[in-house]
């Protein structure tokens, strides 16, 4: 695996690989990641992963500062897992004067949006310049961050790039959590609870498919259910897949997001949900 640190070293590197697969990365990589890295490779394309802690999709008094940085053992996990090129750009290589053509993508201020100003446009800002880098066939992302890939495909097919994007399922620990760079901020107790943020959104599924047409009061009881142990809710909101709004009665295939602090951890999660049909 060749580990480069500026844009012309990239460029260089994949003129000479050919058509690839891109897999954007913050670091600190955990089996989500290297999945990504595994479907790239079950592609046959040489595969393309970008290590960089992106301080536009940060707000102030979040956690870019302390975001776990463990480049030796990133690299030897994506080597192990068939990464041909690995992309690590300094803040300045990545941004060499102040960046202006950020892009301001629908549904921006939406869920994780509405509680992280400017958060999307800082990723979608990001991406895009990787995309120009690096020109990849296919993108993945892990679906764990559903708004941030139903965002880039929309961004990819408003823009007419020619480049696949791929989501990829979430990876779970055995008691169900959704493995995130960010668990590691969790302390003993509040790792022993955090389960409990996909078993909330078991629980909200189950109803949906049982029928349940009261989505407000789903949304209300599953938050407070989180409230009572302990948890600050942002969000639990059941949302059409096709759309990421609100979904018409007549949508069967939904899918259950959800936002909340245990301390001082912001966590997040989904799951897809094909309800009964209901007829108006
Ligand atoms: O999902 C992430 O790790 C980041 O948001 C991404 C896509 C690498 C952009 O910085």
């Amino acid at each position: 695996m060749q580990m480069l640190h500026t844009v012309a070293e990239l460029r260089a590197a994949v003129r000479l690989a050919g058509a690839v697969a891109l897999v954007p990365t913050m670091g600190n990589l955990h089996a989500g990641h290297l999945q990504l890295i595994q479907t790239a490779r079950q592609r046959g394309l040489p595969v393309v992963s970008s290590l960089f802690v992106n301080p536009l999709q940060f707000g102030p008094g979040e956690d870019f500062e302390r975001y776990p940085r463990t480049l030796q053992a990133d690299a030897t996990q994506l080597a192990e897992a068939g990464c041909n090129i690995l992309f690590v750009p300094s803040v300045t290589e990545m941004y060499p004067e102040a960046q202006t053509c950020r892009v301001v993508p629908p549904l921006a201020d939406e869920l994780c949006g509405a509680s992280r100003p400017g958060h999307f446009a800082g990723v979608a800002t990001v991406v895009l310049k990787l995309f120009n880098m690096v020109q990849p066939r296919i993108a993945l992302f892990g679906k764990k961050d559903y708004q941030q890939l139903f965002i880039l495909r929309l961004m990819t097919r408003q823009l007419n790039l020619p480049i696949e994007i791929l989501g990829i399922d979430t990876v779970r620990a055995e008691d169900g959590l959704a493995l995130s760079s960010r668990n590691g901020y969790l302390s003993a107790t509040e790792r022993a609870e955090a389960p409990r943020l996909y078993q909330v959104l078991q629980t909200l599924a189950a109803a949906l498919r049982a029928g349940e047409t009261d989505l407000a009061a789903l949304e209300n009881a599953a938050a407070a259910e989180l409230t009572r142990h302990g948890w600050q809710v942002d969000y639990v909101q059941i949302r059409a897949q096709s759309t990421l709004l609100a979904p018409a009665p007549t949508e069967a295939a939904c899918v259950v997001l959800a936002a909340a602090r245990l301390g001082n951890t912001r966590l997040i999660d989904n799951l897809e949900v094909t309800r009964p049909m209901q007829t108006v």
